[in-house]
């Protein structure tokens, strides 16, 4: 646990809220433990929990403040909210760009975007244990170290109403279920690159490919795709990256690349870079595609 993180508070950054009152209303949190989720960068971690995925993760509470008696009764609810800090965030967007349907922007309070006015973030995840003051946890969205603010039990009766409309994430759903529009084809390039890094490395982004690019090619910034200067198009999947062309509605992936350039993965500090030796053997066996 870093003590520096510890005594750091949640509140905002002077440009988050304006206060029309003169009276300025704030609550100085205190996180009450750290979640160990082993995930170090935030595309590591899941949008939203996604139940089924095996994973364990660990919030410590804090000693030496009775959190342990807290923990009492806990034990029986298969689930917990989670109340928490996107503590690696530092400003906020009144309107986001959510990661899954049409590159459109939508107001931050209807969504569970990171970049909120309050940089809060909730939870429900399945309670496996409790050991003292240790919560082994199932499937979470939160990177390793996040601050947890509250625990609190996840209740059936009053947290769930899975008939309520949810918005535009309802016609979003009905989009990213509907078939997909485009074909995926891989140049032999491609499919050479991503045989060597199955066989070599056991890293295989290709689904993942195959599932983006084939719903929605087009240049979107969470999706993380972009038009290259150079001509055709990039896309980054987890540590790394593919580039495509796209004509009519047939996507050729034409190569891949890692997701960072050499400078990055041998210099110090950079040891926690997800895929780092893959990375670097690619390098090594393509350098020409090496990222600037
Ligand atoms: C879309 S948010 C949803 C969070 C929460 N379930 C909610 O609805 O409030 C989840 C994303 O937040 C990011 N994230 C996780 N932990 C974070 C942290 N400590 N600081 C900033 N961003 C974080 C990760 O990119 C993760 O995919």
């Amino acid at each position: 646990m870093s003590s520096a993180l510890h005594r750091k508070n949640a509140s905002l950054r002077p440009q988050a809220l304006v206060h029309g009152g003169g009276v300025s209303d704030s609550l100085t949190l205190t996180p009450i433990g750290f979640i160990r989720t082993g995930k170090q960068v935030k595309f590591q971690a899941r949008h939203q929990p996604v139940d089924g995925a095996e994973e364990c993760n660990v919030l410590e509470l804090l000693p030496g403040v009775n959190f342990d008696q807290a923990l009492q009764d806990v034990a029986g609810f298969d689930r917990v909210w989670l109340l928490w800090w996107f503590h690696r965030n530092e400003t906020w967007r009144p309107l986001v760009l959510p990661p899954r349907g049409p590159s459109r922007r939508r107001g931050v309070f209807a969504t569970r975007s990171p970049h909120r006015p309050n940089p809060l973030g909730m939870t429900p995840v399945r309670l496996l244990g409790v050991e003292g003051r240790r919560l082994l946890l199932g499937a979470c969205d939160l990177v390793e170290g996040t601050p947890v603010f509250d625990v609190k039990p996840y209740v059936p009766a009053y947290d769930a109403f899975p008939e309520a409309k949810a918005g535009w994430i309802d016609e979003v759903d009905a989009l990213v279920n509907a078939p997909p529009r485009f074909t995926v084809n891989f140049a032999s390039l491609a499919e050479e690159q991503a045989e060597w890094l199955r066989v070599e490395h056991q890293v295989d982004f290709t689904a993942r490919l195959q599932e983006l690019l084939s719903r929605d090619p087009t240049p979107h910034r969470t999706r993380r795709i972009r038009k290259r200067p150079s001509g055709g198009f990039e896309i980054g999947c987890g540590a790394w990256r593919a580039t495509f062309t796209v004509t009519a509605e047939i996507v050729t992936v034409t190569a891949l690349e890692t997701g960072y350039p050499l400078r990055f993965l041998i210099r110090e500090g950079y040891e926690a870079v997800p895929d780092r030796e893959a990375q670097l053997a690619f390098l090594t066996r393509w350098p020409e595609t090496a990222p600037e």
